[in-house]
């Protein structure tokens, strides 16, 4: 028998998972001095915890989990606050719940880590009035141990032992407190506080600034078998629904098409040049005035009709952006001062940020009527006029998200030494909530789209958003997260891939980011200037890499030499026309994948079977050199993956490249398949680094299988 043995380390209890399904109770509660615990059988293998300091939680506390999940025992799960027995903490107690195969061994997960005479592994702290406090809890760990997920930092890491991570969030930093271990479990921190996450040698600690109750979950699987942990994980956290078909195509997006008459011209030059194109998105500055949530009808006279003529001429749909931020001279305005609709600060002026001048208010995203009054506004200025579809840009919540003052628009100032103001929303303070509001937001877009389709959460998208943050659980919404604003420069394009890769761990597979990188890195001539061979080389690598990743999509703010215009362009034909066919060429290729990319979003559908995999999740438990190298976070781990269960992509993240080396994975069990190398039909064993020819037109692919399966999305049987 293969326990998750997790020992409350201070109190004679323990709670396990092993095999059987039954559980030995239905929930456990520990009262010791003046400290609750309450353990809780929580889907299959797992084991939900909460514990508070002095006055018992509500129940109704906010939370990024199903209860009960939406996959588990038929009984003996506990929901809500319920247990079914009471001790004091003078006697050992045990709990079990699990499904966890029976080979014969006991193996110690993890437990509280209480070496001696170290502070309590729970550790809280008050700090001034009022029923909060703060948080400090502490787990056992090994220096073997790996760990994946923790959300997307920019740091090169697949593997996070050793990282300490802010749970603060920033413009491409997204920390989410979920994470796998090698060792076959994962866990999940489900708190809405900002705080940190740190993976020591020995032990793991998750702190919370303010709570009313600490809540985490873990849940145990075979150690290497990642698509259970992740069928587990979204059980808990959601399941993704499928994206419309056409989001899956070519998404077209600069910073930024300035009004009509260019959108217009945009969506001809598509269709003249016979370019397919799925989703044609409008950039920020498009409105007249911070947070009016509409079009300026100077620019845009008539927006109907411009949806109408870009469905005409390419069959495109059309996606605009939103901030979250509302200016004093909007609009809305009054309106949601006088409903309460806008955050405020605690301390201070009140006001969240500043933007172009003014001081700006975020709206309150954990407020369900203003995210009500937020979607009514959209849909009569952008809905029902044929923009569907929406970017929730700078949705980091506290400011607007970025990590200096006033958007870096003052020469002295750039930055403050405290990391957001400590908002006030009506869920809560910053401190408390703050990791809930990009969350918050998605759902108002989210809920907006379901009420207006008369569809549940859920259902198939008829129409997507595109956030720049998210949570535990986000995946659960018709949202994709993009990776922020990136640089234009090599080492930003390799950074990507583990971004991406951690996402994937933590449970997103909706992931995407801007091709070609969002903004010029002064510091490099060449970077975003699309008239410099140095740039569109780099653009070439990067747009056939987005060909391979959930969504297909570019953006940024480009330079040029020759053009005469407010931004340069960033369309496939801006970047010399020796190179268009090759861009148009994946476009191409993309929309031929279309029954394959249908077939993995199905499948994360109804299991939560990743998209994007680290090769840890096929090859982890077969190829020793895979689990070895993601310890490390070798290349051939953080720079590599699998698109799906047959295409292994391997991006070139460096200039001047003819030939590149990949690692070919050994595969489970199926060492009669050999990869093919897509470019040339070559075939390889794996278990080996190839060097294969690289040539600016051909990303580094192989497949397993055969290409005729992949085209007709026949992969899982
Ligand atoms: C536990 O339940 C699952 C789902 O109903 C079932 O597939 C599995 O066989 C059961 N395992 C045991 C040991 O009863
Ligand atoms: C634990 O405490 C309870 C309540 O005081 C008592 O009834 C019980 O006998 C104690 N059990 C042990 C094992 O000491
Ligand atoms: C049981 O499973 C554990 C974890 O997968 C493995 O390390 C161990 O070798 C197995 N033991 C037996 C007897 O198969
Ligand atoms: C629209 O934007 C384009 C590109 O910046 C500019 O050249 C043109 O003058 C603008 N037209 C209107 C009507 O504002
Ligand atoms: C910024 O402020 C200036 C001066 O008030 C105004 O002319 C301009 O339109 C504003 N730009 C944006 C994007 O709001
Ligand atoms: C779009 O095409 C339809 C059908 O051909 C036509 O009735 C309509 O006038 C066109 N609309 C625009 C804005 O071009
Ligand atoms: C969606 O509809 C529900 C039920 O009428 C309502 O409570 C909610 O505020 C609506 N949400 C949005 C964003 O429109
Ligand atoms: C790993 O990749 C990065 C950039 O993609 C490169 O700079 C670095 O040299 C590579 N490391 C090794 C050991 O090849
Ligand atoms: C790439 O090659 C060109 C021409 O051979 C050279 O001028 C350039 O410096 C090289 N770039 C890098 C980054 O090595
Ligand atoms: C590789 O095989 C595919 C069919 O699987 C074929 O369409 C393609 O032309 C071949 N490529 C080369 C270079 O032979
Ligand atoms: C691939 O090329 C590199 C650089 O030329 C070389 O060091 C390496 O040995 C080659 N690897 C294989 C497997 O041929």
């Amino acid at each position: 028998m293969r326990f998750l043995w997790f020992a409350l380390g201070t109190l004679a209890a323990s709670a396990t998972a092993s095999s059987g399904n039954s559980t030995t109770n239905k929930g456990l509660r520990i009262q010791h001095g003046f400290e609750t615990i309450l353990v809780q059988p929580f889907g299959y293998d797992g084991i939900r915890v909460r514990a508070w300091p002095f006055r018992p939680p509500s129940g109704r506390e906010i939370s990024f989990i199903y209860d009960p999940p939406l996959e588990g025992p038929e009984d003996g799960q506990a929901h809500g606050m319920s247990f079914d027995t009471a001790s004091i903490g003078n006697k050992s107690e045990e709990l079990r719940n699990g499904n966890i195969v029976d080979n014969g061994t006991e193996t110690l997960l993890t437990n509280e880590y209480a070496p001696l005479k170290s502070i309590n592994p729970r550790y809280y702290s008050w700090s001034g009035p009022g029923s909060e406090f703060e948080a400090e809890f502490s787990f056992s760990t090994t220096p073997d141990e790996q760990v994946y997920g923790t959300g997307t930092q920019q740091d090169h890491l697949i593997n996070k032992k050793g990282s300490v991570i802010d749970l603060v969030n920033f413009n491409s930093h997204i920390p989410a407190p979920v994470f796998m271990s090698n060792k076959g479990y994962s866990f999940i921190w489900n708190m809405a506080s900002t705080g940190r996450m740190e993976f020591g040698p020995l032990r793991n600690r998750f702190t919370s600034d303010a709570a009313t109750v600490v809540d985490y979950v873990i849940v145990a699987s075979k150690p290497g078998d990642y698509d259970t942990i992740q069928q587990r994980l979204s059980a808990l956290t959601g399941r993704a629904p499928v994206p419309p078909d056409w989001s899956l195509g070519y998404i077209q997006s600069k910073l930024r098409y300035e009004n009509q008459t260019e959108v217009v011209s945009l969506a001809k030059e598509f269709q003249s040049r016979n370019i397919p194109v799925s989703l044609i998105v409008i950039d920020y500055m498009s409105w007249a005035h911070e947070g009016d949530w509409a079009l300026d009808p100077a620019l845009w006279p008539d927006v109907a009709s411009m949806a109408q003529q870009v469905k005409n001429l390419t069959n495109a749909e059309m996606m605009a952006s939103l901030w979250p931020d509302v200016g004093d001279d909007s609009v809305n305005y009054l309106d949601m001062m006088a409903q309460g609709f806008l955050s405020a600060t605690r301390s201070g002026p009140g006001t969240t940020d500043s933007w172009n001048g003014s001081y700006v208010r975020n709206y309150d995203a954990t407020n369900p009527e203003a995210r009500r009054f937020l979607w009514n506004t959209l849909k009569k200025n952008y809905y029902d006029k044929g923009i569907k579809n929406f970017w929730i840009d700078q949705a980091d919540g506290g400011a607007l998200g970025e990590a200096y003052e006033n958007n870096g628009q003052s020469t002295y100032v750039e930055s403050i030494p405290f990391p957001l103001p400590d908002a006030l929303y009506a869920a809560g303070t910053q401190k408390s909530v703050g990791k809930l509001y990009p969350w918050a937001h998605q759902q108002a877009i989210e809920e907006g789209f379901r009420n207006t389709t008369g569809t549940k959460t859920g259902a198939p998208c008829d129409h997507i958003s595109l956030s720049r943050s998210g949570y535990i659980g986000s995946q659960r919404w018709c949202s994709m997260i993009w990776s922020g604003d990136t640089t234009s420069v090599w080492e930003t394009l390799s950074e990507q891939i583990a971004s991406g890769l951690s996402a994937a761990a933590t449970g997103w597979g909706w992931w995407t980011l801007d091709a070609g990188g969002f903004q010029v890195d002064p510091t490099v001539w060449w970077s975003g200037n699309i008239d410099t061979a140095e740039y569109r080389e780099l653009y070439l690598r990067w747009f056939q890499w987005a060909t391979f990743l959930p969504f297909m999509r570019t953006h940024g703010s480009r330079a040029c030499n020759f053009q005469d215009a407010y931004t340069c362009a960033n369309e496939p034909w801006s970047y010399g026309a020796e190179n268009t066919p090759t861009l148009v060429s994946y476009i191409h290729l993309r929309y031929q994948l279309a029954k394959y990319l249908q077939a993995i979003f199905q499948q994360f559908h109804q299991t939560g079977r990743m998209i994007m995999r680290p090769l840890y999740m096929d090859f982890g438990t077969s190829d020793p050199r895979v689990s070895e190298w993601t310890r490390r976070n070798i290349n051939a781990t953080t720079q590599q993956y699998m698109f799906g269960p047959r295409l292994l992509v391997a991006p070139v993240t460096l200039p001047n490249v003819t030939e590149w080396s990949v690692y070919l994975p050994q595969p489970r069990g199926e060492s009669s398949r050999p990869w093919t190398h897509w470019w040339t039909n070559q075939t390889f064993e794996g278990g080996q680094y190839v060097n294969i020819s690289a040539p600016v037109d051909q990303i580094p692919l192989f497949h397993l299988g055969s290409r005729a399966d992949i085209f007709d999305g026949k992969v899982f049987s």
